[in-house]
């Protein structure tokens, strides 16, 4: 195999990391293009360290179960540019990571970090949610019957039903949930003129990573999450914010930069991923009426519409990993160091492990997306986000009749997480 085999074509590339390809869907032209032809390739794109770019279904999850081999913390777990790279580097006093969440980490401190809350995240613990969480998508429905049979469904349901729910089991008051959403958009969307900052209030410029961090975002969420923190160590009440102001590591408190960044990845990752999805599906079902008739007659299959709208959607397109020590993995040759780009929503469209990948099917068994990733970093918030959508479409399907688009969706320009920002519907409901 020859460099040049190797290297992915400079327009395909490029789609990678431009954020509009992620809102006007070529990029999963991009995707099969690379499945057919290149599917282990390299990106060189000016600006960017080069990585490679993974987009097979089984070399994705061998890469994500191998955590001694591919590693989270050694370089950004998300695409950045070389400028914000150092930037972030000089800022953080050589580290490449603004934030220390679960993602940044490997072990031997990533698996002491996550026992903090895998409890909290649990089934047997989350059965106890299942009431609270039911009369908040309740509510939810009784929302969107009130607009009178028009409404956009991202304003209206899909964003505020997750926000509320998970910020109800961090701890954080409902006045402030318009805070967190927007805090998230501005963080997710930086590159969405619609969701991100005004570029004159951005504190890391537009770079062509595709993935912008925007430094004044993070500052917000600290100085919020400070002072919740501190109430919670003088008041610990039954929140999830009071599991990780007080938690301990190695007998020590949690360091500030540590809480902090624990706060962000619950308020941030438990909610923008979950909307993602929930307007994802009712924008498939808008579109494929037989899926909605075949669950108004079987209920029983709304599991099957929760874990396929997750594929569907895929609103964590990707992340990176850094390989640890020289090896060869799909016929290349990997160095240390090396940067690698797993682009789920390729695998989770990939012909040799779902039949018709491009049918949207509630009824899809075996469904063995990998939406959540794989091995150590698996999504900690998948068995909550699986069950507030189960509770929502339990209340919602049986009572609503018919669906359809009533104008253009649209979706949010980000490399990382995205899905859909408007959607407008017409419906019927009992
Ligand atoms: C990690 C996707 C919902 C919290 C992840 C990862 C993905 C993901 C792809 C990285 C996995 C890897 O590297 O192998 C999703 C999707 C969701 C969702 C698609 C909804 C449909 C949630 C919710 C929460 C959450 C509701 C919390 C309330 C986290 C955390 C991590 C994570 C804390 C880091 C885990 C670690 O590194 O150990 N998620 N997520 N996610 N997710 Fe989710």
């Amino acid at each position: 195999m020859t460099t040049s085999e190797i290297r992915i074509p400079d327009a395909v590339a490029a789609n990678l990391v431009d954020p509009t390809a992620y809102a006007d869907h070529r990029i999963h032209e991009t995707y099969d293009w690379l499945r057919a032809n290149n599917p282990f390739g390299m990106a060189e794109i000016p600006g960017v360290d080069p990585f490679w770019v993974v987009t097979k279904h089984a070399d994705i999850l061998e890469i994500s179960r191998q955590n001694s081999l591919f590693l989270n913390g050694d370089r950004s777990p998300t695409l950045v540019s070389q400028e914000a790279d150092a930037r972030i580097r000089q800022m953080m006093g050589g580290s490449p990571h603004l934030l220390r969440t679960l993602i940044h980490m490997d072990a031997p401190d990533h698996p002491k970090y996550r026992a903090l809350t895998q409890a909290w995240f649990m089934p047997q613990n989350l059965r106890g949610l299942e009431d609270r969480i039911r009369k908040i998508a309740r509510a939810a429905v009784d929302k969107m019957a009130a607009t009178g049979g028009e409404c956009d469904f991202v304003r209206e349901v899909a964003l505020h039903y997750p926000l509320h729910v998970v910020m109800e089991i961090l701890g954080v008051p409902e006045e402030d949930e318009p805070r967190m959403l927007m805090l998230t958009q501005e963080l997710f969307g930086a590159a969405d003129p619609e969701l991100g900052r005004k570029p004159s209030e951005q504190t890391l410029d537009k770079d062509t990573g595709g993935q912008q961090l925007d430094l004044g975002v993070i500052t917000d969420f600290f100085q919020y999450f400070a002072k919740i923190s501190a109430d919670r160590r003088a008041n610990p009440r039954d929140d999830l914010a009071s599991v990780i102001a007080n938690s301990k590591i190695d007998g020590q408190p949690i360091s500030e930069l540590e809480a902090m960044s624990y706060y962000i990845i619950v308020a941030t990752a438990g909610h923008d991923t979950t909307s993602s999805s929930t307007g994802g599906a009712l924008w498939a079902l808008a579109e494929n009426p037989g899926e909605l008739a075949k669950l108004k007659a079987d209920p029983s299959l709304i599991p099957g519409l929760v874990d396929e709208s997750i594929r569907w959607t895929t609103p964590v397109k990707t992340f990176m990993r850094t390989v640890a020590e020289d090896t060869e993995m799909a016929g290349r040759k990997l160095s240390k160091g090396d940067w690698m780009m797993l682009c789920y929503a390729s695998g989770n469209r990939d012909d040799e492990v779902f039949d018709a990948p491009k049918s949207f099917r509630v009824d899809r068994s075996p469904n063995k997306h990998l939406a959540f990733g794989y091995g150590a970093h698996l999504c900690l918030g998948q068995h909550l986000a699986k069950m507030e959508m189960r509770i929502l479409w339990e209340e919602l399907i049986p009572r609503l009749e018919s669906v359809e688009l009533a104008g253009e969706p649209a979706l949010s320009q980000a490399v990382f997480v995205n899905g859909p920002k408007t959607l407008p519907i017409r419906f019927k409901m009992a």
